[in-house]
């Protein structure tokens, strides 16, 4: 850390906000050469996707019984090959006692993970569940103990003393019964949760039902910033079920499902604007389907669902992260939504995550320094409200 460094956070203001868009201006070339060494040094860069699986945890289908629990086993027979980050199976992770994936050691081990942000150049990184964790299709009661389990492990996780404040968690919730996660979301503020990470439907409902609304709106009060990851993915006529296209097309079509959903249901307009929210994986197609779907609110009533607006007129209300794996698209992204609503994300630490974390912002031909600098850090120090140091 250096003696000069300061803190992005404790300085931010419409000043420093100006500063940002002046860093791409020829005019302020001693702003752009400091700025320069915080876009491809070490310092600055938050990663505000990635997940985590404890190495082992207790036996929840003895507890509570039922089906689609997942489990670890570390015996037994493993793949060959790496699964991310160069790194080999470590484990497989199980749902109701069958293979369902192989994991490595980065999603528990800390000394893991440190070295592949530092190899990265990334500074700080937030930690969320891995979706299987979350469920939601368990009775309540079930599935708050689980959230609290996996809450508080990921607490101690983070507060590693190695992790030296660069690690940041983001909870889970028991989202099929709001008032629950309204209780579980505020306890986990209060024990050092830097936000919380829903998926994006909870059975048949989506964002705007009645109940989630309500739980997003207890999120504004309580300034607590939400990620939006895309789960459970629809799979008609169980097309999505080869080529791992359920993760390739199914994820993105639950994520702009999902945004769609909440700007014709009405959700954004009773929401406040405070609501700090973000999906995951871009946003998934939404740049590419808003006009049409603007088309159709103009054209059809039907297709206005219950929205006061045309659809165009809520991208000031959400963010996206930049997993979107290529230049044209992250270009697409900063067009639709605008460089202060898209914050770097990788996935880690998965095989479908971005293998050189940061490398698309860094290394955009399109982007201005400025810009950069937002995707890289300034956004996601303000809505996680992360310390971020920077030279
Ligand atoms: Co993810």
């Amino acid at each position: 850390m250096q003696a000069a460094a300061t803190s992005f956070v404790a300085r931010q203001s419409c000043a420093a906000s100006a500063r940002l868009e002046m860093l791409s201006s020829p005019l302020h070339r001693g702003f752009a050469a400091a700025a320069s060494h915080a876009v491809s040094g070490s310092k600055g860069a938050v990663d505000i996707h990635s997940h985590f699986l404890p190495e082992k945890w207790p036996d929840f289908v003895e507890r509570y019984g039922g089906s689609g629990w997942p489990s670890m086993r570390h015996t037994g027979s493993l793949p060959p090959g790496t699964f991310g980050y160069e790194r080999e199976c470590s484990a497989m992770l199980m749902m109701d006692g069958e293979d369902f994936r192989p994991v490595t050691k980065a999603c528990w081990d800390i000394h893991a993970r440190l070295e592949d942000l530092d190899k990265a150049g990334i500074q700080h990184q937030l930690l969320s569940a891995t979706p299987i964790l979350f469920q939601w299709h368990q009775p309540p009661a079930a599935a708050l103990d689980v959230a609290r389990y996996f809450n508080d492990y990921l607490i101690e996780m983070v507060s590693f003393p190695e992790a030296n404040g660069r690690l940041h968690a983001l909870c889970q919730v028991p989202l099929q019964d709001p008032d629950l996660a309204m209780e579980e979301v505020s306890r986990a503020k209060r024990s050092g949760h830097k936000g919380v990470q829903i998926g994006n439907h909870v059975g048949p409902k989506d964002l705007d039902d009645e109940g989630l609304v309500t739980f997003l709106k207890h999120c504004a009060d309580e300034d607590v910033a939400v990620l939006v990851h895309p789960w459970d993915m629809a799979n008609p006529d169980n097309r999505l079920s080869k080529y791992m296209m359920g993760w390739t097309v199914g994820m993105p079509m639950e994520t702009h499902l999902s945004i769609t959903a909440m700007i014709l249901g009405g959700a954004f307009d009773r929401l406040p604007r405070s609501l700090k929210i973000c999906f995951a994986h871009g946003g998934g197609a939404f740049p590419l389907i808003l006009g049409r779907i603007e088309n159709a609110w103009r054209e059809r009533s039907i297709a206005r669902g219950k929205s006061l607006h045309p659809p165009s007129s809520y991208l000031d209300r959400f963010s996206v992260d930049s997993a979107c794996f290529g230049h044209r698209e992250l270009r697409l992204l900063v067009d639709c939504f605008g460089a202060e609503r898209v914050m770097l994300g990788s996935d880690y630490p998965f095989p479908l995550g971005e293998q050189q974390i940061g490398d698309l912002v860094r290394t955009s031909p399109d982007l201005s320094l400025g810009q950069k600098e937002r995707l890289l850090y300034a956004n996601a120090a303000t809505f996680f409200g992360i310390n971020v140091e920077i030279p």
